[in-house]
């Protein structure tokens, strides 16, 4: 492999917005390393993006499971010493639709977080060294709107009776994790941002969205491939910036 190629690797990309996002990386001439929970599930992906052309391969990376985050990190660092992108995609949305706020189960309050939160930190914990010797690595955050505090404050959004506590609560977290990682590398060359996909057509909103997943990988995309005088610690959908 050509050493000056980058390398990226997405989680959660069997489907939806991080199979997209695998695909138009891949097709920017990225190699992509396109992970899944399920290793059946995430090869079929891998060869259905390998049909069109692309250079993209399959990994097993349940991001909750440590022994899979140690085993993706051990298999980078032997084959390509360095990760020059990190797309931390995987997500779950399990608040239950007819629950008030007071009414979500803890349970679903911990699935919740060790999914959207503990597990990206996690992750990005093992992949720090890897992202660190790489010449100029991004670290993507697929945060939501939905964890905007100035858009679930304000009667005028359009989330203001859009009330999914765990779900929302867990993308506040990735947005402050992702000013503290961003202020504590800013004099490096990585630069870490959120972004919010939008409002997309993929299985978490029964296809219900307002985006094509080809438009709702794009913010990812942009931000992956960030010019080197590009924003670190930022929270943007294409590029404009959200209220925190
Ligand atoms: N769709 C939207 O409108 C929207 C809006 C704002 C933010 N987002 C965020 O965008 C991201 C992608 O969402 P999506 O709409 O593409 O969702 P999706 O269609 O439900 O896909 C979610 C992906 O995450 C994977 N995943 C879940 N738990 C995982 C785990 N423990 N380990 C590894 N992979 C795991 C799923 O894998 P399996 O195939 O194995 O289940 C699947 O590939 C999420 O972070 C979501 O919160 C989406």
């Amino acid at each position: 492999m050509n050493s000056t190629r980058k390398i990226a690797l997405v989680t959660g990309a069997t489907r939806g917005i991080g199979l997209e996002t695998c695909r138009q990386l891949a097709g920017a001439g990225v190699f992509v390393l396109l992970a899944g929970r399920n290793m059946t599930r995430a090869r079929e992906a891998a060869d259905a993006l390998r049909a069109e052309g692309l250079d993209v391969e399959a990994v097993l990376l349940d991001v909750t499971d440590a022994a899979h985050v140690a085993a993706v990190a051990a298999l980078v660092e032997a084959r390509f010493g360095r990760l020059d992108i990190l797309v931390n995609n995987a997500g779950v949305l399990l608040d239950g639709p007819g629950r008030k706020p007071s009414e979500q189960t803890l349970a679903c309050w911990r699935e919740t977080f060790d999914t959207n939160v503990f597990a990206m930190i996690a992750l990005t914990q093992a992949f720090l060294p890897l992202l660190r010797a790489a010449p100029a690595a991004r670290i993507v955050n697929v945060s939501s709107q939905l964890g905007s505090f100035g858009l679930h404050t304000d009667p005028r959004s359009s989330i203001y009776d859009l009330k999914l506590p765990a779900y929302d609560a867990s993308k506040s977290v990735v947005n402050a994790w992702t000013v503290h990682l961003a202020h504590e590398l800013r004099d490096t060359p990585v630069k870490v941002n959120a972004i919010h996909p939008g409002y997309v057509q993929t299985d978490m909103t029964g296809g219900t969205g307002e985006l094509h997943v080809s438009d709702g990988a794009r913010s990812s995309v942009q931000m992956a491939l960030l010019a080197d005088d590009g924003p670190t610690g930022t929270f943007t959908h294409l590029g404009e910036p959200l209220p925190w």
